[in-house]
């Protein structure tokens, strides 16, 4: 292997940028050339790369989203798309693939192996969905972008005696809601993996204001319902004071954490190194801390991570 290529897919995620540096860095230590393609698989069906040398991927180990840019792209998941990408890549003389990005991103990557194209996933989404990893990559970051928010709305939660709905990201994955409601103290976490019942919990909330309780937040996942709906119900119910607050992609963006720094830094790495021994088609992954590589045909087949230990917690915790 002479040349390798590296692309983000998907939705964008925090350590993007920082894996990018530890895979070029990785490669150039290996003599490989690296180019990086734009804007994730419609960039690479049309060829578009830059050349990527120590110098292009200095000072950008700590900025969030990614600076190759990331789309999501119809085209490329026809086998048309695939096959056009195959051919950009053979024409080019690109040997091999990184890819950085949630399941959809790792199904084009399984696709391309399956058209016996080398390439190596990396799982990289807020939404902590992905089999076979602990950890995705930004989703530490996100988490921390929440807590932060959170905490903010507490404050002013009490001083006017208010009950917040605060809308988190996760169409199909209730993880950094309940996550983020067991690290803030919520008093609920509205997940999609768990039916809820919105005429309980205003009694319950009616109860705990009798009681003099004045203030609630409840952190709802965005799959899980809507979030004006919900406070309109609280209002109703109870007449408690509710306001929305709808985090949106500001949950996506920022500085990376130092954990999201690291795991993308490793899995930028083992990444490469598995790439040029020949272990293609897999995705590396987070494992009680240690870094492990599983064929991609097992993560696109396997279940989504579930979330029973977490939701159980919060259930024991009064979530
Ligand atoms: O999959 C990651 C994610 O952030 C989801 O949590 C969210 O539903 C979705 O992406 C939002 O996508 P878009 O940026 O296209 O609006």
């Amino acid at each position: 292997m002479k040349k390798i290529g590296i692309l983000t897919s998907g939705g964008d995620c925090s350590g993007m940028n920082a894996t990018i540096r530890a895979a070029v860095r990785t490669a150039l230590r290996l003599n490989l050339e690296v180019v990086g393609f734009r804007k994730g698989y419609a960039g690479l069906m049309k060829g578009d790369c830059i050349q990527l040398d120590s110098r292009a991927v200095s000072n950008i180990l700590h900025r969030g989203g990614t600076f190759l840019q990331s789309a999501r792209s119809a085209e490329f998941r026809t086998t048309e798309g695939q096959e056009q990408a195959v051919a950009a890549l053979r024409a080019m003389g690109v040997d091999g693939l990184v890819i950085l990005g949630g399941d959809g991103s790792l199904c084009g990557a399984l696709a391309l192996h399956r058209l016996g194209y080398p390439v190596i996933g990396i799982p990289a989404s807020i939404d902590n969905d992905i089999p076979y990893t602990d950890m995705a990559l930004g989703v530490d970051t996100a988490l921390n972008n929440i807590i932060y928010a959170v905490d903010c709305i507490k404050d002013t939660a009490s001083s006017h005696a208010r009950a917040f709905v605060i809308e988190v990201m996760g169409r199909n994955s209730g993880y950094l809601a309940s996550v983020a409601a067991i690290a803030t103290g919520a008093e609920y976490a509205l997940v999609p993996e768990r039916e809820f019942d919105l005429a309980e919990i205003c009694q319950q909330l009616r109860c705990r204001y009798e009681e003099g309780r004045d203030n609630a937040i409840i952190i709802l996942a965005e799959g899980a319902g809507h979030a004006q709906e919900v406070a309109h119900s609280i209002k109703d119910a109870i007449g408690f004071e509710t306001r929305v607050t709808v985090l949106g992609h500001y949950q996506r963006g920022g500085a990376p954490t130092v954990f999201d720094r690291l795991l993308a830094s490793r899995f930028g790495k083992k990444a490469v190194e598995l790439l040029i021994s020949g272990q293609q088609g897999m995705m590396v992954g987070l494992s009680c801390n240690a870094i492990l590589a599983t064929p991609l045909e097992d993560v696109i087949r396997g279940e989504k991570r579930p979330q029973d230990e977490v939701l159980r917690l919060a259930e024991v915790l009064g979530i």
